[in-house]
């Protein structure tokens, strides 16, 4: 998923008290609030999981667990580009562990973890949906199918000219 930026704590409160005002806090709209942070944030800190916890009537322990059950929601800032790849069984038929040494190799970081510059998380998922067509990549909201290492790399240099774009 691509973060279109950091937002500061003051605007994550006035994003969280609007967001929390426009939407029901029964329990069925918990996991579309936490997104809807996760998308506008990039993450869901500990503040905001508390003020979700305090609007939904839930200990932050509950919310919390929520969090931390679902894989695409995080609890830490990443890199403003996440760079996820799909290393279930049908992508490792067709060489997705190669394809992640040479990612990790390229981008001089292991899985889960962001490059020096802060820019790019790289992170391992098991499935995208696309199995046929491995080993599949997601940047931001776009899955990429047959990905080679030479299409990995033009990738990821495309995704960080249009992050530095926004920024
Ligand atoms: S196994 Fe990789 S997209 Fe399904």
């Amino acid at each position: 998923m691509t973060v279109d930026a950091q937002v500061e704590p003051d605007r994550e409160r006035a994003m969280l008290d609007d967001l929390l005002a426009a939407t029901p806090t029964r329990g069925d709209h918990l996991l579309p609030v936490l997104q809807a942070v996760q998308a506008r944030v990039g993450f869901v800190s500990q503040e905001a999981i508390r003020a979700i916890a305090d609007a939904f009537n839930l200990s932050r322990a509950e919310v919390h667990g929520v969090v931390t059950f679902y894989h695409d929601l995080r609890t830490e800032p990443v890199g403003d580009t996440v760079v996820q790849l799909c290393m279930a069984e049908a992508c490792q038929a067709v060489g997705c562990r190669s394809l992640a040494t040479h990612a990790q190799a390229t981008l001089g970081v292991g899985m889960g973890e962001t490059t020096r510059d802060g820019r790019v998380h790289l992170e391992a998922t098991y499935c995208l949906g696309n199995c046929a067509l491995g080993p599949c990549v997601r940047i931001g909201d776009a899955v990429h199918a047959r990905v080679t290492p030479e299409r990995f790399d033009a990738l990821v240099v495309a995704a960080r000219k249009a992050a530095g774009a926004r920024a």
